[in-house]
Parts: structure tokens; sequence; C-alpha cells
């Protein structure tokens, strides 16, 4: 039996770079490596919290699931599915509430900075908070243990839900014999965090992002506006700025090198952004073909989810009646 891989990203915004390269470029990797079985899946409903529309959750699944394909995801070798079309996943999840306790939900970073949130703003401390919020963590959890997940790559911010999944994986099994595979969370170490135009990190909630996707003339004019320090054109600059951080991600060994002694020499933030612009586009552009086509042929790529959708629920009803069994609602 191969051990598993999975993960999720939930359909909230549109993808950006930040996205990219802290979690889709590694987890396409992992799944190129024929020693794992791999489960990659859309979190359409870890997004219902978020989303205000029908509209938002249509165009941002339609959005992240181009991105999957267009990064690389390959349907053969990785099941791609919707989680709202697993119902064992509920299933699970309900079960899981059973052996987790109140007070590890209460732990939760999401959960805890809106209660910090609301304290500091002198409101009731579960102010604008639902239960969707508040059982987030078990539903994660339910994601990773119905597919019998061994490893699960996230970005930094998921590590503690990973833990909380192995966690519950571990309540269960001691109240009922092991019967779910312990999940433990693949962060890569030497993924410095992705800055955005600002120099925060790039997030959606800081409105400093580069779409991943977006044209051509967008992504200049986005890193045209990449905030700089006021040396003048002539200076040398430092390669710790945002402007650098980003050449890295995208040059060869060679180009960076190039880039770093111009650094050094002195190069304009102009001439340096233009130079970034062609590099990153240089990247970028077989990918953005690949995601434009799918967004205008998404009929096939439906077809793709609902293929991977058969193979994930063989597997989430085998261990759906396994738990059953343990619990003793089915001989
Ligand atoms: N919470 C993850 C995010 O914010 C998405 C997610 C849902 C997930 N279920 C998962 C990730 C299971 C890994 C495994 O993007």
């Amino acid at each position: 039996m191969k051990q598993v891989v999975l993960t999720g990203i939930k359909p909230t915004g549109t993808p950006h770079l930040g996205n990219y390269f802290g979690v889709i470029r590694d987890a396409i990797k992992m799944s190129e490596n024929e020693e794992f079985d791999n489960y990659y899946f859309i979190a359409d409903y870890h997004a219902l919290n978020s989303l205000k529309t029908k509209e938002d959750m249509k165009f941002y699944f339609k959005e992240l699931a181009c991105t999957w394909l267009a990064c690389g995801l390959d349907p053969k070798k990785v099941v791609f599915y919707r989680q709202s079309r697993i119902a064992e996943d509920q299933e699970l999840c309900w079960i899981l509430m059973n052996v987790t306790p109140k007070g590890l939900m209460d732990r939760a970073h999401a959960y805890k900075a809106c209660v910090d949130a609301n304290k500091a703003m002198g409101k009731d401390e579960d102010d604008g908070v639902n239960m969707g919020l508040y059982n987030y963590p078990i539903l994660m959890a339910a994601d990773i243990l119905l597919f019998n997940s061994k490893f699960v790559p996230v970005g930094q911010d998921q590590k503690q839900h990973v833990e909380m999944a192995r966690d519950i994986a571990k309540y269960f099994n001691k109240k009922y014999g092991y019967t779910l595979v312990v999940p433990q969370e693949k962060i890569k170490e030497s993924v410095a965090t992705i800055e955005g135009l600002d120099g925060r990190k790039m997030s959606k909630s800081y409105g400093n992002q580069i779409p991943l996707f977006c044209e051509e003339s967008k992504l200049k004019k986005l890193i045209m506006s990449i905030k700089t320090d006021s040396t003048l054109p002539t200076e040398p600059k430092s390669t710790d700025c945002t402007v650098f951080k980003f050449f890295k991600l995208f040059a060869s060994e060679e180009k960076l090198a190039e880039m770093e002694k111009k650094f050094a020499e002195g190069i304009s933030w102009a001439d340096a952004k233009k130079e970034l612009f062609e590099t990153a586009n240089q990247f970028l552009k077989p990918m953005r073909d690949k995601y434009n086509y799918y967004m205008e042929n998404f009929d096939e790529v439906i077809k793709m989810l609902e293929e991977g959708e058969k193979v994930a629920k063989k597997v989430a009803k085998e261990t759906i009646l396994r738990v059953r069994k343990v619990i003793g609602v089915e001989d």
C-alpha cells in the first residue's frame, strides 16, 4: 500500500504568487513522485464561511480548479475532486466532533484571532463567529483522515490545523482502537514568506498580491509598483529587497548571479523591475496560456473532477464503513 499525500485549497480569492510558491508548486512536485497516492481537492465547504454570494463561490471555484491544472496537476497521477461531492466527509466530521474536546477548538488560531479582535473592540467575545468557523479544524481533520493521509503539504498558516487533525485521529484511535492513519504536515522550511507589493507577506487581506495569471499588462503594472527604497539609479542596491526576492523565485541561478552583480554595481529600480517583469512573464506565460484554455473550456475540467470524484468516493466509502463498524452503528 502506498502512502497518501493529500492537500486542499479553499476557493476564497484569485490565486496569487504567494499561493503558487507557498504551496501549489511543491504539492505538484510531490505528486510526480510515484511513491505516493495523491489526493488534491478544492475545499469549497471550507470557503463557505468567507464567501458572500453564490456567484463568488462559482467563480473562485472555477479559477482554482483551472489553476491547479495550469500549474501542472496531472489527473492521471492525482485524484482531483471537490470536497462538496464527498458526502462521507460530512459524516466523518460529525463522528469526529464526538472525540474532539471543545478546548482544542478554543485554541485554534483563526477562532482566537476573532475573539481577540472582538475583545479589543469591546464587543462580545463570539461576535460574528458562527459554528462553521469554530468547527473548521474538525472538517479539515475529516478531509485528511477520510483518505488515510500520511502527508499533508500545507503552508505555515495551516500547520496548527494539521496538528489538530493528528490529535483528533489519536483521540479516535484511543477510544476505538487503531482505525485512522495519523497524519503529519509537510511544510517546506526553506521557503521564506512570499512578500507582496508592499514588502509585507503576500495576502489577500493586505491587498498586496500579484495574481498568478493576470494579463501581461497588469503583471507589468503591478511589478512596476513594487515598493522600493530611495537609492538613486546609479547607486548600488541591497539584495535584501522585494524586487530581488521576486527575482529569486523566477530566475535561473545564472540570471540571478547576473542580477546580483547589477545590484552591486548600481541599476535603476525601473530597469531592475523591467527585467523582473520579463523574467516573471517568461516563467508564467506557458501556465497562463493553459489557465486561459481551461477557463474557456471549463466542461473539460468538470469531467476531470467527476472522474476523480468516482475514485475519491470509493476510498471515502471504505473508510466510513470501517469507522461505522468500530463505533457500533453498523455490523
Ligand atoms: N484550510 C486550508 C486553507 O485554508 C484548506 C484545506 C481544507 C486543507 N481542508 C484541508 C488543506 C485538508 C490541507 C488538508 O487553504
